[in-house]
């Protein structure tokens, strides 16, 4: 039964995957930071806060030799994540009920995840979380902890402020995010067009409209909301033995440290110190937000980027190629619509590779070995070359494969847990751990059908039944792009 003391329970926070709290993403930043973080494929992973475990869940079953807990305060979420696991066969993974200030013994794991809950909950359960990291986490672990900071956690809280004035009396949850936003428009309508104050409310209402009102609800209107800033956060995980390692994922290119003066500026104030260097780069960023991993105040953590481990690593492009003009040899455009205009042979060779192999992934062996038969050579300027595709997005590095096929199957299996989550909801998990849109009811009804016991010819009878209103060559034609559409998200399983 729902208890009084506990708002996830009376309204249900909509989970889903987290791409960035993905072991194979934690281990590519420990990587690079030089660390040596555990195989993805056997790695013990804990997560404070699971919710329903629908974070928790396809990483579970993505990663069959790995072995997944998760915990959290509300009971009917964690019920919920049960009933899935049940039903899905699932024997890698365990989810409790449980209150932080009270877990003890549970284990190492080479993996810790507390997404959305560091800046949300008082300080005895901020620092209870950061003990359990530091108690849980084997030697070589790494822990995502997530959490609002400043210096926009104050543009936030102004924000907030706001709302609570209006909607803190209102007992309906729905009522008072309405009511909330409602009375955050009418500040926002108050102002002039291109007044500074209206700019910098209305971009925090655009950011609370596009999202569900359940998270609205718990993120912005319930609970102790405090950010933080950096130093503040990095000094805390020191305290419970802990240090930062990188952010879960490298800053985007337009980042203020890439930019030369600001870089100087920040090593002119900061005399080599990285938490102060951060914490400068935060002003500029304005950051409000912060996904951060940690690891044991033991390690040495490489400040500079390790760029020989990236021939460790595995490479993936999910671009795809056209015809460039002029000196233009080849433009790449990710799904996003971001494009990269190509002049450089050994950049064309490299990317063609990638997205040849997409949705799977090549290791750093298997890509010289083929770009060598083309004189490419692993030196200096060709690791130039991979960290800038890297961080303009259009190389991305792993250490695991996910269990996606090099090709589509003649009976075709998309991942039972997208299924399990395509019966429910508009959007599903794939196996890349990625969320896929499924708002077009045809696809969706095509998905539920992929569970590798049909040929194309018995999922066109399949889809006839159920589609009466469409005729034959619809369907028909249909199917070859939706299975392709499919597999280069990630979402039919590898035969085998
Ligand atoms: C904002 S939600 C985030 C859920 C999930 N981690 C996600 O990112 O979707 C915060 C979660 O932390 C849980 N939580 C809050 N206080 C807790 C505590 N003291 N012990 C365990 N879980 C707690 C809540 O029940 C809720 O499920």
């Amino acid at each position: 039964m729902p208890t009084e003391r506990d708002p996830y329970d009376a309204v249900a926070y909509p989970g889903h995957a987290y791409p960035d709290t993905h072991p194979d993403r934690m281990a590519v930043m420990g990587l690079l930071h030089g660390l040596e973080p555990a195989a993805v494929e056997h790695c013990r992973v804990l997560e404070i806060g699971c919710g329903d475990g629908a974070n928790l869940i396809p990483m579970a079953y993505a990663i069959p030799g790995g072995e997944f807990v998760g915990f959290d305060l509300a009971e009917l979420p964690v019920a919920r994540g049960q009933r899935r696991i049940g039903e899905l066969g699932l024997a890698n993974i365990r989810l409790f009920q449980a209150d932080l200030m009270d877990v003890r013994g549970l284990g190492q794991f080479d993996y810790v995840i507390a997404n959305g809950l560091y800046a949300w909950v008082p300080e005895a359960a901020r620092d209870r979380l950061l003990a359990i990291c530091r108690e849980h986490l084997a030697p070589n672990g790494l822990a995502f902890v997530s959490y609002n900071t400043l210096p926009g956690g104050h543009v936030r809280n102004m924000v907030r402020e706001m709302m609570f004035a209006q909607a803190d009396r209102i007992e309906d949850p729905a009522q008072k995010v309405a009511e909330a936003l409602g009375f955050l428009r009418l500040m926002v309508e108050a102002r002039a067009e291109g007044d500074p104050f209206r700019a910098v409310v209305e971009h925090e209402l655009k950011r609370m409209e596009q999202r569900d009102p359940r998270v609205v609800f718990h993120d912005e209107l319930a609970g102790a909301g405090r950010p933080v800033s950096f130093t503040e956060f990095a000094d805390h995980a020191r305290k419970n033995g802990l240090q930062y390692v990188s952010e879960s994922v490298l800053p985007p290119p337009n980042d203020p440290c890439f930019q030369r003066r600001i870089v100087d500026k920040a090593e002119e104030m900061t005399a080599g110190d990285r938490i102060a260097e951060e914490q400068v780069y935060d002003f500029a960023r304005m950051r409000m937000y912060r996904e951060t991993l940690l690891c044991h105040r033991e390690r040495e953590v490489s400040g500079e980027m390790c760029v020989e481990a990236l021939t460790r690593m595995r490479l993936a492009s999910q671009a795809a190629a056209s015809d460039g003009e002029g000196d233009v040899l080849r433009v790449f455009t990710l799904p996003g619509g971001i494009r990269m205009e190509s002049r450089h042979r050994n950049t064309v060779l490299l990317m063609e590779t990638l997205i040849e192999a997409w949705p799977r992934s090549v290791p750093f062996a298997e890509l010289m070995e083929t770009l060598g038969a083309s004189g490419v050579e692993a030196d200096g300027e060709f690791f130039k070359l991979l960290l800038q595709l890297v961080v303009a997005r259009m190389v991305e590095l792993h250490v695991w494969q996910a269990p996606v096929g090099g090709s589509i199957s003649e009976r075709p299996r998309a991942s039972a847990v997208l299924r399990q989550e395509a019966v429910a909801e508009d959007h599903a998990t794939t196996l890349l751990h990625a969320a896929l849109l499924l708002n077009d009811p045809l696809v969706r009804e095509f998905v539920l059908l992929l569970d590798g016991t049909r040929d194309r010819a018995e999922l066109l009878a399949a889809l006839r039944e159920k589609r009466l209103d469409l005729s034959d060559a619809n369907l028909a034609e249909g199917i070859e792009p939706t299975l392709r559409m499919l597999h280069r998200t990630g979402v039919l399983l590898g035969d085998g």
